[in-house]
């Protein structure tokens, strides 16, 4: 690891801590499975409250993907339970998912959670991890700021399906300007597999090929765009 916290393509470090399911060892807890930790900055907050229950909505989604949520504030563990009673009681919403007790700081000092902006609450910050323990993704929000859960959503996807197809996605995809739904095959190394890139492959240049994709995969994803732009199921 070349900095004092993890980036993207370093393992998750190896972490105890205690959590409202109990104590925890991570990466571990979650092996086989991807999994998102998204830190927020306190509990009974109301921007925090509102992700909550928006994480909690699609767990069911996140679980399709074979994925699991886990939480993490500066908060106490009574903290937590106190305040997920709260939105059950208030908001008619379980939550599904771990939410780390870090009341020292000191899983989020380990894992870069404490900005500038705010020396003694976490950021939100979110970490897509795979099966591998490998973090994929660092995604860093400020307090004002709440997340969009069906955009983390098609990041993971997007993972899963660059890793099962060997390909790249283009912006916005699956909506994108120029390729549509299509995927980017990743660019040619060599001259010969540039010349087989043209042969095999529909292409604007032998850097820039792509090719479709199973159509059930690409409608996950437009569930989720769908919810993005507001549109009821
Ligand atoms: C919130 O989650 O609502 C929040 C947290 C810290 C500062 C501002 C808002």
């Amino acid at each position: 690891m070349g900095s004092t916290f993890p980036l993207i393509g370093d393992k998750f470090p190896e972490i105890e801590t205690v959590t409202t399911y109990g104590k925890i060892k991570l990466p571990e807890y979650f092996k086989g499975k991807w999994f998102v930790l998204f830190s927020h900055p306190a509990d009974f907050t109301p921007v925090c409250t509102t992700e909550f229950v928006a994480f909690a909505k699609r767990y069911e989604d996140f679980k399709k993907l074979n994925t699991e949520l886990i939480g993490l504030s500066v908060d106490s563990s009574w903290s937590h339970i106190k305040w997920i009673e709260w939105i059950k009681d208030n908001l008619n919403v379980e939550i599904p998912f771990p939410i780390i007790a870090d009341p020292r700081g000191l899983v989020a000092e380990k894992i870069g959670l404490l900005h500038t902006a705010s020396a003694t609450h976490t950021v939100r910050a979110v970490f897509i991890v795979d099966p591998n323990s490998v973090i994929r993704v660092i995604l860093y929000y400020p307090a004002e700021l709440g997340r969009n859960m069906d955009e983390i959503l098609r990041i993971v996807k997007g993972l899963q399906i660059s890793d099962k197809y060997k390909v790249a996605l283009p912006a916005n995809w699956p909506n994108n300007e120029i390729i549509g739904e299509r995927v980017i095959i990743p660019p040619a190394t060599t001259v010969q597999q540039a010349k087989e890139r043209l042969e095999k492959y529909e292409c604007f240049d032998w850097w820039l090929c792509h090719k479709e994709i199973p159509k059930e995969e690409v409608e996950e994803v437009k569930k989720y765009l769908k919810r993005i732009a507001g549109v009821k199921e």
